[in-house]
């Protein structure tokens, strides 16, 4: 195990009937509120009257950025530094999925710097300071809720990046699982195979003796698995949305699962790149591209996927070699996937191998990307041309 520091200041107020304290807990940052949300999906549930009730009790003054894309673009994101100048804000309500989230934060953070905020995306400056932000969780799947992270694209020049910052967390986050009973079955699917794919990224680690964190990542994956198919069959079953609630605010909240230990990330990088040009969901390439990362790169260190299998499948290890195992337990990850209605195939979103070279390049824009085993460019194209 490695040494390490954590830290993670985000309140967390989750259950039902949260929403009720949401008026109190804005009121501590000041009176002139920006509200952001997406399409549409939280006017459609009423639970934008809700919100605009609590914000009366404590007499805010409310402007609004509504129609924050999923894949949430830089263009949306400087309208709202815009209008937070303008009106003087004092503090951003994100209400809504990831998208919603990863925006309020690019305007947090786009506020009170001077130049534009795509460079803290392009790694060109660091991030100092941040408006306050708080969330009200609308869909379980990415963890924006209690992290720093943030994922935006530029559409014009088609690049997806991520910037973190511990300036960016959540001051709170109200995670009430009823609010996610209206999420549609393949939103479900996309949330399940993120926040699996981000226990993926910390658990295939090239760092050793970390039992712990193995196994509190082994018991994320198995309450995914257990959870996600009963929410999937019955949307308003409490107990379920929320143990899926918890898993995914868990699963990539500042890296709590995976102290002292490399994280690899090089799956997420390389669908970026993906989304970044044809605006697929970010966990319909996830669910494509993580079996194919598994295969290329589990012989690198063969005992982790032997251990995934048994552990987190089941697989039954007698008369198997060790190969057989990692390989019968990448297959399941495949099966469970498919199962659920998640994408297996780059061509089945109308994908084809015209932009490979381009996307394997941008990933690599960095460096190479990746722990368990570092990826260079051509090491990328390979694992995108298994997907096509
Ligand atoms: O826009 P609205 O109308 O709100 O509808 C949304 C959207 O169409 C809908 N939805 C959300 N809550 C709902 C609901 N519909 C009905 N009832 C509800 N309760 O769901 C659709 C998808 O929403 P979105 O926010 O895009 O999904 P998700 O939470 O999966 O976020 C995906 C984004 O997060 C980034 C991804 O790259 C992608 O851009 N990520 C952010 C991360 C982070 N900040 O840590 C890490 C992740 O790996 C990921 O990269
Ligand atoms: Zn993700």
């Amino acid at each position: 195990m490695n040494s390490f520091h954590f830290q993670n200041p985000t309140k967390l107020l989750f259950g039902a009937g949260m929403l009720n304290q949401l008026g109190q807990e804005v009121s501590a940052y000041g009176k002139k509120v920006l509200l952001v949300y997406g399409g549409g999906s939280i006017r459609a549930t009423g639970l934008y009257d809700r919100i605009q009730q609590q914000l009366k009790h404590i007499q805010a003054v409310v402007h609004e950025l509504s129609g924050v894309e999923p894949n949430p673009r830089l263009s949306t994101v400087r309208k709202g530094i815009a209008i937070c100048r303008e009106q003087g804000i004092d503090f951003i309500l994100a209400v809504g999925g990831g998208s919603v989230l990863d925006a309020a934060k690019a305007i947090a953070v786009g506020v009170p710097y001077n130049g534009d905020v795509w460079d803290f995306l392009m790694r060109k400056a660091e991030i100092h300071s941040a408006l306050p932000l708080g969330t009200v969780l609308t869909l379980s799947a990415t963890g924006s809720e209690m992290n720093g992270n943030s994922v935006i694209t530029n559409w014009e020049e088609n690049l997806k990046k991520s910037f973190g910052s511990l300036h960016a967390y959540p001051k709170f986050s109200i995670l009430d699982p009823t609010l996610t009973y209206t999420v549609p079955a393949n939103q479900t699917v996309n949330g399940i195979v993120d926040m699996m794919s981000h226990v993926f990224e910390q658990y295939f680690s090239p760092t050793t003796n970390t039992p712990l964190q193995e196994r509190l990542c082994e018991s994320i994956l198995q309450t995914v698995i257990e959870n996600g198919e009963i929410a999937l069959a019955s949307p308003d079953n409490y107990e379920a949305r929320a143990n899926l609630m918890l898993c995914g605010t868990y699963a990539l909240n500042g890296g709590m699962i995976s102290v002292g230990m490399q994280n690899d990330w090089a799956t997420h990088m390389i669908e970026h790149e993906v989304s970044a040009i044809y605006d697929i969901a970010h966990a319909e390439g996830l669910s494509i591209l993580f079996p194919n990362w598994m295969k290329y790169v589990f012989k690198e260190r063969m005992e982790r996927f032997v251990q995934f299998a048994v552990r987190v499948w089941g697989i039954h290890p007698e008369g198997r070699t060790e190969e057989e195992i990692a390989l019968a337990g990448i297959q399941a990850t495949r099966d469970f996937f498919t199962r659920i209605g998640a994408p297996s195939r780059l061509s089945e979103l109308g994908i084809d191998a015209k932009d490979v070279d381009r996307m394997a390049k941008e990933t690599v824009r960095f460096g190479p990307v990746g722990a368990f085993k570092p990826l260079g460019e051509a090491d990328v194209r390979q694992i995108i041309e298994m997907s096509l």
